[in-house]
């Protein structure tokens, strides 16, 4: 081990919070925006919806539709059962599968395999590993081979860490070291936020510090402020439940940039419409985390199955009523923004 027992036992205590108080609710109270963002529907449409080919390729990778079954879990005991289930999940549909944080195992050997159980399952399957931001180079490198991950997520989570008792304050050295990362991995490094978005400006200094990939975590779906505050009440921070960039807002800021960038969209992602209008916004693939937690706890790993088989049927019919015949077409369908969202554009100066 690499540092007290007693940090130890509080981070794998955190992780049982974070699933239990993510399981509860703690969504909102902002919406991702989805609503704002109208699809136009065509009724003169050609082909079969069966015979539309939703695979993708990521980081090397063929998925059968552009989902990452997003980073939630592992790092104490009993939670490889999560992870163990999420895998064979995406392996039966063909799909991505990022861990929760394996900081915990880089200190504590002995939760590893809660983590290493999704490459047993899932051995040919597109996996991401993730550590938070600030950790130390070695152990993002350690982190990756662990699960022989085919790219990494580093997490950036300042307002969690700032409403987190134990949390970091600290953030002074985060530029220098995700630099530093990137030099020590060998796979490509994905900036993923946790819930509070991605803004134009941070995107910018990123490409600016060499990261064109980005998954957004914007708000309006798991709300880790909400979370933090639940586990640890102060009300007087309690206004950090509305912070942030939504889903929809944090994806249009990034890509008025008109940068080469690799968006994954993520946060409040609920259905294949919600997949579809962050596609057509320019994400190569989305992310989803809580609702599929939810679903899992719920109703149980079979009907989490169906769910997921039943979206990739439905992307198939929602190409089929936008006509995007292949899944290149679908990023040129247009689009109509509404509301709070093209309010906020305007303000922005985004066209
Ligand atoms: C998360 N999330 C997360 N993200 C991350 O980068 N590392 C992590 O360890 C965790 N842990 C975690 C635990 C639980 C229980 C949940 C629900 C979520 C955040 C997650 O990957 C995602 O960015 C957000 O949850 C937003 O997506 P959804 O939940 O709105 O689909």
């Amino acid at each position: 081990m690499r540092e007290c027992v007693v940090m130890d036992l509080k981070r794998e205590e955190r992780k049982y919070h974070h699933l239990e108080h993510a399981l509860r609710e703690q969504t909102g109270p902002k919406p991702a925006g989805w609503s704002d963002v109208e699809l136009v529907h065509q009724a003169l449409i050609k082909g079969n919806a069966d015979s539309i080919d939703t695979t993708i390729k990521l980081f090397g990778k063929t998925i059968n539709f552009p989902l990452i079954i997003n980073a939630m879990t592992g790092g104490a005991p009993g939670l490889e059962r999560i992870n163990e289930a999420l895998a064979r999940v995406a392996k039966e549909t063909g799909i991505a599968l990022a861990v929760g944080s394996q900081t915990a195992a880089v200190y504590n050997p002995g939760v590893r395999h809660t983590y290493e159980v999704v490459r047993k399952v899932y051995p040919e399957g597109l996996i991401l590993a993730n550590v938070g931001a600030l950790v130390k180079p070695e152990y993002a490198k350690e982190a990756v081979e662990m699960i022989e991950a085919d790219a990494l997520q580093l997490h950036l989570n300042v307002v969690q860490e700032l409403l987190m008792v134990e949390g970091d304050r600290d953030f002074a050295s985060l530029y220098e070291n995700v630099v530093k990362i990137k030099e020590a991995v060998k796979v490509p490094v994905i900036l993923k936020e946790v819930g509070f978005g991605i803004s134009r400006e941070t995107a910018q200094e990123l490409y600016q510090l060499g990261f064109t990939v980005l998954d957004l975590g914007g708000a309006g779906g798991t709300n880790f402020a909400a979370i933090e505050l639940a586990r640890n009440p102060q009300e007087h921070l309690d206004y950090l439940r509305c912070w942030g960039l939504p889903t929809a807002i944090s994806l249009l800021e990034v890509n008025s940039l008109d940068l080469p960038f690799t968006v994954i969209a993520s946060g409040g992602i609920y259905n294949a419409l919600d997949i579809i209008k962050a596609l057509a916004l320019g994400a190569k693939a989305a992310g989803m985390a809580g609702v599929l937690l939810k679903i899992y706890d719920r109703y149980g790993e079979k009907a989490l199955l169906d769910f997921l088989n039943s979206m990739q049927k439905e992307i198939q019919y929602l190409m089929l009523l936008t006509g995007a015949g292949k899944m290149e077409d679908i990023a040129s369908i247009p689009v109509v923004i509404t509301g709070y969202t093209q309010n906020w554009l305007t303000q922005r100066g985004i066209d």
